[in-house]
């Protein structure tokens, strides 16, 4: 009886939240003078970049080679981000591309942040995807004990290679299952056990004590079974008083993921106390079933209209952003490609699609300017 009490009072509370929640974003964007309509002249004005509009470092993943083969690419790069991650190149199997360690494309990649001002943000060392069979192969020679030390040799020397020069690191990538609250069961998971997570982001914090380190996932924003998973894993670790420093959410959205359960999971990311990076971000329309080739193509064509809703979308974003997570906890907002020429979701999906805030001649879109809005609009921090 009183346990049922205590249950209808939880979801009356947690009912009011999201009314609070709400009512905080609809009065931010209502607060805002310019309507969508109004928005491509409105900051076009200003000719400002997205990071000088805010205090949250806004980032973009970018490929080096193809940033400097590209005078518009670059420019944009350079006027709009404040971080910079690496879509690839500091992934395990760009970095061991055969037994030798390759680190041309990273040092490139430091040397243009450290001469355009950009914090480097490492992009990732432990990843299932695409890890080339040698890697499994050599690893797991010996058994358990020899993945354990491949896998502490290759962190400690990344990491430590570029101590105090790339200050966060998504430590392990996707270590949940695609769907629900389970460990995915990738090589490392069947090779070491969930215990794996824990030494990755031991090794990483041996290496340089100062990194900010990161668990970084997709669909965290909308599968609750799966964020609970990640929760509980977190909590955990921090139990252990495993360095763990941040969630990122890795924010490939959809048009109709409704906003009211994005700040539903994001609230409850907050009250963990970690940062939160929106690590990836990306809103598409058409839907996909998560899997290589899995795109579903229902829209043929970007209207108008829709232009203008995927503006309203990414400037909702920001605002909940800002409103949900506490200042302190703002690691930043980093756009995945960030344009629909480069956007890795036409190819992984097999669709057409526009998910970005720059269309194909990368020109800005409305969504830009939305998102753009969002930043510059004057609605309280609210600490909820
Ligand atoms: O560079 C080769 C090129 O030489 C070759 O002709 C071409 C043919 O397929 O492939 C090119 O490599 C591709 C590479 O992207 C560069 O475009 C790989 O096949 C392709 O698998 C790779 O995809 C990347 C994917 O991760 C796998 O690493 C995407 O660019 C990248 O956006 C994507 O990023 C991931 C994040 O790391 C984690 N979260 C999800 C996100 C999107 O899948």
């Amino acid at each position: 009886m009183i346990i049922r009490f205590l249950n209808s009072m939880l979801r009356a509370t947690s009912t009011i939240y999201l009314l609070i929640v709400f009512s905080l974003c609809f009065h931010s964007c209502n607060n805002d003078n310019a309507s969508i309509e109004q928005l491509p002249t409105a900051h076009l004005n200003q000719n400002k970049g997205l990071h000088e509009l805010s205090t949250i470092p806004i980032g973009g993943a970018i490929s080096i080679n193809k940033v400097l083969a590209d005078e518009k690419l670059k420019d944009i790069t350079i006027k709009n981000f404040s971080s910079i991650s690496a879509t690839n190149d500091m992934k395990m199997y760009s970095i061991l591309r055969d037994s030798t360690y390759s680190f041309e494309k990273v040092d490139k990649l430091l040397a243009f942040c450290e001469e355009h001002d950009k914090r480097l943000f490492g992009h990732t060392l432990l990843w299932h995807y695409g890890l080339p069979q040698w890697i499994q192969d050599e690893a797991s020679k010996n058994g358990a004990a020899s993945v354990d030390k491949f896998m502490k040799d290759y962190i400690s020397k990344v990491v430590t290679k570029y101590k105090g020069k790339v200050v966060a690191w998504d430590v392990v990538n996707e270590g949940f299952e695609t769907s629900g609250g389970d460990y995915r069961k990738t090589f490392w998971y069947n090779q070491l056990g969930a215990a794996y997570v824990e030494k990755a982001f031991r090794y990483a914090h041996e290496a340089d004590p100062d990194a900010v380190l990161f668990y970084n996932d997709f669909n965290l924003e909308r599968d609750t079974a799966k964020l609970n998973g990640v929760l509980k894993m977190i909590s955990e670790l921090k139990e252990k008083d495993v360095p763990i420093h941040g969630l990122g959410f890795q924010m490939h959205l959809r048009m109709d993921i409704p906003d009211s359960t994005i700040a539903y999971c994001l609230k409850k990311a907050a009250d963990t106390g970690l940062q939160i990076h929106f690590s990836e971000l990306d809103i598409i329309f058409n839907k996909h079933n998560d899997s290589k080739d899995g795109g579903e193509q229902q829209y043929t064509e970007l209207t108008e209209e829709m232009k203008l809703q995927q503006a309203e979308k990414y400037k909702n974003l920001v605002l909940m952003y800002r409103n949900i997570v506490p200042l302190d906890q703002q690691y930043g907002i980093t756009f995945w490609d960030f344009n629909d020429r480069d956007t890795w979701i036409k190819p992984f999906f097999n669709i057409n699609d526009w998910p970005t805030i720059f269309d194909e001649n990368l020109d800005p879109k409305p969504a830009y300017h939305g998102f753009a809005d969002g930043l510059k609009s004057k609605s309280p921090k609210t600490k909820i």
